[in-house]
């Protein structure tokens, strides 16, 4: 298989259930746009949910509502590599190998780890969760990826990645290019319309802070209509009202305008005009993806395929890059 001349991408999922407004402004919508400049491998990460607990007859739901909603949102499996984590071989071989070459400290001073890791006693912490970052370093330098498009909160552990690929090319020669983290312009930080100072979170507890992408119009618009504001009239994104300037955030990252000239439009509004037109772009976006979802969500044999077409490209990339891998530490080739 010749490589491709654009440039790789990668980026995983968690197969969490709901995926929200905060994920959709803030990752995947920039996605649909840069599968068409680059080749992308897009993945559900369903061995690093393994890190929790997990039902398993969820988990199975939850892997392929994801992949009916990377669909919805517009992930092109014509265009895009969309699999399963657990179904190509060799991100586990690959996390090992490099596992060998990583220094037990710095996985153990990774911010996520030690936040996880505080709550030892009350949550059961496997190695997995010290790990996790090395299998993740192991799916973005198995395709070769050259940029990885990734919260905030993932911007360490594409470090770590970064580190690993300069450290293996360095001992053994070329295998891999350096990755970067690409964080899209014009992504959206989406907050808890009930808690502006936390972020829209599907594990929030109070799930009327979170606009779910499979809400139907009229939670969309409870939810906006109930967002906190703050005191005051005016329609201002200012450190005083974190209320008020998520919610310019959030009708920024709809609609495409700058905050600055929002301010400008709904000057003099009332918090209740500006809320329903909130409310209205929101349902826009929205709406017509949770249709589309609900459509694609009980079509287990369309996702299937989706899933099994995008695995074939996946596994070729991996199989390519591992041998060469191998065989420069000295693994002895299987003969076939
Ligand atoms: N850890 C990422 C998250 O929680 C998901 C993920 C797993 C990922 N493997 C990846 C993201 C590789 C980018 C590249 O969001």
């Amino acid at each position: 298989m010749t490589p491709s001349k654009k440039k790789v991408l990668v980026t995983g999922l968690q197969p969490t259930a709901g995926i929200h407004l905060g994920n959709y402004l803030g990752a995947i919508r920039s996605w649909v746009t840069l599968q068409e400049q680059t080749e992308s491998f897009f993945f559900i990460a369903d061995l690093h949910a393994l890190t929790l607990p997990q039902d398993p007859k969820q988990l199975r739901t939850k892997a392929l509502d994801c992949v009916a909603m990377l669909l919805a949102c517009g992930i092109n499996p014509k265009k895009s590599h969309i699999f399963l984590q657990s179904q190509v071989y060799g991100h586990a071989d690959l996390a090992w190998i490099l596992g060998c070459m990583t220094p037990i400290g710095q996985l153990e001073r990774m911010t996520q780890f030690k936040d996880k890791a505080s709550r030892r006693g009350e949550d059961f912490i496997g190695a997995g969760l010290l790990y996790y970052p090395v299998l993740m370093a192991a799916d973005i330098l198995i395709y070769g990826a050259n940029l990885v498009p990734v919260g905030d909160d993932q911007r360490q552990h594409v470090e770590l990645a970064r580190d690993l690929a300069v450290r293996f090319n360095g001992l053994h020669g070329n295998a891999f290019p350096v990755p970067e983290a690409f964080f899209p312009p014009n992504c959206a930080r989406v907050m808890s319309l009930q808690n502006p100072s936390t972020k829209m979170s599907k594990s929030d507890p109070n799930q009327s802070g979170t606009v779910f992408l499979s809400d139907d119009e009229e939670t969309v618009r409870k939810k906006i209509r109930a967002a906190v504001t703050d005191s005051g009239k005016e329609i201002r994104a200012s450190a005083d009202k974190p209320g008020m300037a998520n919610l310019l955030q959030i009708l920024s990252g709809l609609g495409g305008r700058k905050i600055a000239e929002l301010e400008t439009i709904y000057c003099g509004s009332t918090y209740g005009k500006f809320k329903d037109a909130v409310a209205d772009a929101a349902v826009e976006a929205i709406c017509p993806i949770g249709k589309k979802f609900a459509g694609l969500k009980d079509q287990e044999s369309t996702l299937l395929e989706v899933v099994r077409e995008g695995r074939k490209a996946a596994q070729l990339r991996a199989d390519e890059i591992l041998a060469a891998v191998r065989e420069k530490i000295g693994l002895v080739a299987a003969g076939i």
